[in-house]
């Protein structure tokens, strides 16, 4: 007789508080986002993604001498070693980015001699390097994969404009890395989601902040979560046209098939890293005369809302901001891995200050108490 059973499983760990946090707050019912309990815009508008790191991990805005030391601190910890982008350049030039900052992260680990040193300063110093290459590795594999030797970060460049500088291999207009900036700033941080909640887990186990980092990056990877960027750009470019979308939207939802760029587990209300977003996509196209994708994602937004009233989550409008910024549609998901890095890196941090190893429970579904058969018998 089968029983029923008395505990409710919480698929997809939905409503289960695993872990207490002082790093972010998100705040699904009314669309708010806080970073140690500053408000996502207010950071965005004023702060830096250095100034943003340093929050992230230390819990108080830096004073001018802080940042200006953190800030060279992280510019000189970009560079791969020679031995790592010797190994990269024999890769697949057709490996996926997000498959290399996972793999070149795993090999990054074997250079760190400190990696399994259990100190804090040891941790901080692996959470720094991680965080300065993340952006290095991106844009080498970006050169790599077309034969072009991969270019030097600059040191005295901010964060996100070395990272375009590195792409496009000439320093960018002052709008386009402020543009970056702020996208890197509104990435950095988001509570438990998948990709943190990976990274604890290992952490957890008091293994090392490179596993850690690279399990995270597994996790963002799939286009239920960071992957939904690269799936956004993707499908506007496959429609094409303001008059193709409704039709799309019509036929998925009819479906029941997702729609990348909708939808969220706790945003009850839009995204508010979505609507700063919105607003730089809006710009640009005005800036550049180009409305096109962004007409068609107003259109889709209309066009979803009409129909199922989701909300709009961070992966919808990144898209074509990043598109504009003539980032390479493959890089959408790395990019938001060079700043999610600081949340990870801080997050794991935190796991170790107060730890315990996560080991849920699983409901047993199948059978009991089996007779077991011979091989000469079954
Ligand atoms: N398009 C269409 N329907 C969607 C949807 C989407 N993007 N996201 C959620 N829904 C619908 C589901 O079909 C379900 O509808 P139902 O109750 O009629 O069956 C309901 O909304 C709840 O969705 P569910 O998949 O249970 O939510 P979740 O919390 O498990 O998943 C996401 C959250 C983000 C994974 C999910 O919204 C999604 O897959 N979105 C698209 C991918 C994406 O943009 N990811 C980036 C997240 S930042």
């Amino acid at each position: 007789m089968m029983m029923t059973p008395t505990v409710q499983v919480a698929k997809g760990l939905e409503g289960v508080v695993a872990e207490a946090t002082v790093l972010s707050d998100v705040q699904g019912q009314v669309g708010r986002l806080l970073y140690r309990g500053y408000d996502i815009n207010d950071l965005a508008n004023n702060s830096t993604f250095e100034e943003t790191v340093y929050l992230l991990w230390y819990g108080s805005l830096p004073t001018r001498t802080e940042l200006k030391d953190f800030t060279s601190r992280l510019a000189a910890a970009r560079a791969l070693p020679q031995s790592v982008l010797d190994e990269m350049s024999g890769w697949p030039r057709q490996a996926e980015p997000m498959e290399v900052l996972r793999t070149t992260v795993s090999l990054l680990g074997l250079y760190n001699p400190d990696r399994d040193d259990k100190s804090d300063t040891a941790r901080r110093e692996s959470a720094l390097q991680l965080t300065a290459q993340m952006a290095t590795i991106t844009a080498a594999w970006n050169s790599i994969r077309q034969g072009r030797t991969p270019v030097t970060p600059r040191s005295d460049l901010h964060h996100a404009a070395d990272f375009l500088y590195m792409l496009n291999g000439k320093e960018p207009d002052p709008e386009a890395a402020q543009i970056m900036d702020v996208a890197l700033i509104l990435h950095a941080d988001h509570s438990l989601n998948a990709s943190t909640f990976v990274a604890r887990s290992v952490a957890s186990t008091l293994s090392d902040m490179y596993s850690a980092i690279t399990a995270a990056l597994g996790a963002l990877k799939g286009p239920l979560h960071g992957g939904a960027n690269e799936e956004v750009m993707r499908t506007l470019i496959k429609l094409d046209n303001v008059s193709a979308v409704e039709p799309f939207v019509n036929s998925e939802l009819d479906a029941h098939r997702k729609i990348s760029g909708f939808g969220h587990r706790v945003y009850k209300a839009d995204d508010p890293r979505a609507l700063h977003l919105r607003r730089i996509a809006r710009d640009t196209a005005e800036h550049t005369g180009n409305r096109k994708w962004f007409d068609m994602q107003e259109k889709m937004r209309e066009a979803v809302t009409q129909r199922k009233n989701l909300p709009v989550n961070v992966d919808f409008y990144s898209a074509s901001v990043y598109y504009a910024l003539d980032i390479p549609i493959d890089l959408f998901t790395p990019v938001f891995a060079i700043s999610r890095i600081a949340g990870w890196t801080a997050h794991v941090l935190e796991q170790y200050g107060d730890n315990r190893i996560v080991r849920p429970d699983a409901l047993y579904t199948g059978e009991h108490d089996r007779a077991y058969i011979p091989i000469e018998n079954r």
